[in-house]
């Protein structure tokens, strides 16, 4: 099954809504945390340019939480996204800020994918674990290391694994900690790795790792169907930077 239609189709709702400074206020509010190892990254790194000098890319952007803010700040920005809903609302919604991001549909899980140019931040807030399959994995990670500039970095926040995690009725974990999902068929809709393993699987890629912190408070609904399992149970998650070995 393929996943695009089903992710598009619930960005439709913000196109009936107009877009105004509450919404991308609230937008950008939900990437706050991200947000500042964004800027730990970018102090710590690229200390001596400007923020108008810095290619920025948001990988499975969304309605451009974290891109709105880097735009703001004089980032050239691009976000990507298979969903073309959301890149129709991210562009209303930066629009009606003064912003300009340029967006581009593609899918990211696919080897074929491809963008012109390299980046000095790659941002991936919450996507990579909507790759749940290891060839779309490999192809996002492969995709990284080919758009990242010498001495870029992806910086990003994913949900991992932890010792013990409530899965309601119509969703399954396998052993590879692949939560399926039923529509009728089971559909793979998630990975839920092990931090370790994240870990392994970077290095594996070519990458190497800067920062990688594990935040056992932080609990990720993998969707609406979990919004009131008590947080202990949910995944927890990582926030991470890595660079091009
Ligand atoms: C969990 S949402 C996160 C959205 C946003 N980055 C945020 O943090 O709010 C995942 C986003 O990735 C997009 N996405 C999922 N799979 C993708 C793929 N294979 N290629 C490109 N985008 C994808 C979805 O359309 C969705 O916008």
């Amino acid at each position: 099954m393929d996943l695009a239609p089903y992710y598009d189709e619930a960005y439709t709702k913000f196109l009936r809504q107009p877009m105004t400074q509450e919404m991308s206020q609230k937008i950008e509010k939900e990437s706050r945390g991200l947000l500042q190892l964004v800027d730990e990254i970018k102090e710590k790194f690229f200390a001596n340019v400007s923020w108008e000098s810095l290619k920025v890319v948001e990988l499975g952007g969304g309605m451009g939480g974290i891109s709105m803010q880097l735009a703001r700040r004089g980032a050239k920005v691009t976000l990507v996204d298979f969903a073309p809903h959301a890149l129709e609302v991210s562009t209303r919604l930066s629009q009606s800020q003064g912003l300009e991001i340029k967006t581009e549909l593609l899918d990211l899980g696919r080897p074929d994918a491809r963008l012109d140019g390299q980046f000095d931040l790659m941002i991936d807030s919450h996507l990579f674990h909507c790759l749940p399959l290891t060839p779309q994995r490999i192809s996002y990670l492969h995709f990284v290391r080919e758009h990242l500039s010498d001495h870029g970095y992806l910086v990003g926040e994913t949900m991992v694994h932890r010792k013990k995690l409530f899965i309601p009725d119509g969703y399954m974990l396998d052993q590879e900690n692949i939560l399926w999902q039923m529509f009728g068929e089971w559909v793979p809709v998630r990975k839920i790795i092990d931090s370790l393993d994240l870990e392994e699987e970077f290095k594996k890629a070519g990458l190497n790792i800067s920062y990688f912190f594990y935040y056992a408070n932080y609990a990720f609904a993998p969707s609406a169907d979990f919004w009131d399992i008590p947080a202990e149970v949910l995944p927890a998650s990582v926030r991470f930077a890595v660079k091009k070995a």
